[in-house]
C-alpha cells in the first residue's frame, strides 16, 4: 500500500511540512542542504522505526526542539492504515492505526521501505554482514517463522560463543539449539535466494547490465554437512579461537566475473545499477510471496549515472509500480504528470 499522506513535524529542517504523494513516482528537487534527504528519512522512520543516517534517531529532532513526529496514512477506501512515529531524547514512540506498539518489527511487516543511496554500493563491496542483512530482510518479510528461529539462534549463538571464551567445557550444550534453528534459517534462505537470483538477473537485463554475473549463496558452512556435525567436528578449533567459526551466522552472496570478485571489474555506475536491480529483484520477490508493496526510496538518483542510466532507472522505475520517492539537484530532470508528482524543497519548505 502506498502512502497518500504524510506530516512531518521538527525533523532536522523540516518544521511543518505535509505533502500529498502519487502512488507512483515522486521526484524531489532542491538544491544542497534543501531538505531532500531529510525528507527520505521521515518516510524511511514511518517504514523502519530507525533513520538511515544516524544511529540515534533523536539526532534527528531538529535543533531547539523537544521532539519530531511522522505521520503516514496508506491505502485504498476499503483497505487504509494509519502509522505514527515520534521521538524524543527519552525513547520513540511508535502507532498504528492509534494503537501504541513496541515492538519494531511489527511496525516494518506492516509498510516494506527500501533505500538506495549513493553509499548503497557497499551492497557489493563490503563484508558479509550488509547482504546477510539485505536477504534475511527478504525473508522477514515473507517467512512468518523466520523471526522466531532467527532469534533463538542469535541467544544460542550469544550463548556458546561467551562458553567458548570463559570456560569452553559446556559450549557444546549449544550444538542442538544452533542445529535446529540454523537448519530452519538456512532453509528459508535458500528458497529465498533462488527467487532473489532468478529475479535480479530478469532485473539486470532490464537495465541493461551487461555482465556475465555469477551469483551465488554461500550458506556460512561447508555444504555437505549438517551444522550438528559441522559445529561437533569443529568444537577443537572453536575452542581454540574462542567463537563459532561457521554457521548461518556467516553466510554471504557471492557476486563473480569469471571466477573473480564483481567488485574488482564493475564500474561505479554499474555498480549502482546492480544494486538497483538487486532492490527490484527484493520488491518482486516480497510482491509475489506476500502480495506487500515495497516502497522504494532513492537518495541522489543522478549521483554516479550518466544521462542513459538515469532514464533507463526511471523508465523501469515507472514499469514497477511501486511508489517511489527520489530526489536529485538537477532541476532539469522532469517525469510526466501521468506516471507522479514533483516536489520542490527550499529551506525545509515542501511545495
Ligand atoms: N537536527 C537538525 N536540526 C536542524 N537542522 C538540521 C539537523 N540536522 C541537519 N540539519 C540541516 O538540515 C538541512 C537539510 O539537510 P539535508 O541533508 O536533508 O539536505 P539535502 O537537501 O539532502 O542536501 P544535499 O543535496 O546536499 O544532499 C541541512 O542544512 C542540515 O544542516
Ligand atoms: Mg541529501
Amino acid at each position: 500500500m502506498a502512502f497518500d499522506l504524510i506530516r512531518i513535524n521538527d525533523l532536522r529542517n523540516l518544521t511543518n511540512c505535509e505533502i500529498a504523494p502519487h502512488t507512483g513516482l515522486n521526484l524531489i528537487k532542491g538544491e544542497n542542504g534543501s531538505g531532500k534527504t531529510s525528507l527520505l528519512e521521515a518516510i524511511y522512520i514511518l517504514g523502519r522505526g530507525r533513520s538511515f543516517r544516524d544511529k540515534q534517531i533523536s539526532n534527528a529532532v531538529q535543533r531547539g526542539k523537544s521532539s519530531f513526529t511522522v505521520f503516514g496514512k496508506k491505502g485504498s477506501k476499503f483497505n487504509k492504515s494509519a502509522i505514527g512515529v515520534s521521538c524524543s531524547k527519552k525513547g520513540t514512540n511508535l502507532s498504528i492505526d492509534g494503537e501504541k506498539i513496541s515492538k519494531l518489527s511489527l511496525l516494518a511487516k506492516e509498510t516494506p521501505i527500501h533505500i538506495v543511496t549513493p553509499k548503497s554500493q557497499e551492497l557489493i563491496e563490503d563484508g558479509s554482514s550488509v547482504r546477510r542483512r539485505f536477504l534475511d530482510w527478504g525473508v522477514f518479510h515473507v517467512e512468518p517463522l523466520y523471526q522466531q528461529f532467527s532469534f533463538r539462534y542469535q541467544r544460542a549463538l550469544s550463548q556458546r560463543n561467551k562458553s567458548l571464551r570463559e570456560s569452553w567445557k559446556t559450549a557444546n550444550i549449544w550444538n542442538k539449539e544452533l542445529h535446529e534453528s540454523g537448519s530452519k534459517i538456512q532453509e528459508y534462505r535458500e528458497i529465498y535466494f533462488e527467487r532473489l537470483k532468478e529475479q535480479l538477473l530478469i532485473q539486470m537485463e532490464m537495465l541493461e547490465v551487461k555482465y556475465d554475473l555469477e551469483v551465488a549463496f554461500y550458506q556460512g558452512w561447508p555444504k555437505e554437512q549438517t551444522i550438528k556435525k559441522m559445529l561437533d567436528d569443529g568444537m577443537a578449533g572453536d575452542k581454540n579461537r574462542k567463537f563459532t567459526r561457521m554457521g548461518p551466522h556467516r553466510a554471504d552472496i557471492n557476486f563473480k566475473i569469471k571466477s573473480d570478485k564483481f567488485n574488482k571489474w564493475g564500474s561505479r555506475g554499474h555498480l549502482k545499477l546492480v544494486v538497483f536491480a538487486l532492490f527490484f529483484a527484493q520488491a518482486n520477490v516480497i510482491k509475489s510471496m506476500t502480495n506487500k508493496e515495497t516502497i522504494l526510496l532513492v537518495d541522489d538518483l543522478t549521483a554516479e549515472l550518466d544521462e542513459k542510466n538515469v532514464e533507463r532507472v526511471i523508465a523501469h522505475m515507472i514499469n514497477q509500480k511501486n511508489q517511489t520517492f527520489f530526489t536529485t539537484t538537477d532541476y532539469r530532470l522532469c517525469i510526466e504528470r501521468n506516471v507522479g508528482k514533483m516536489f520542490h524543497v527550499e529551506h525545509g519548505v515542501v511545495s
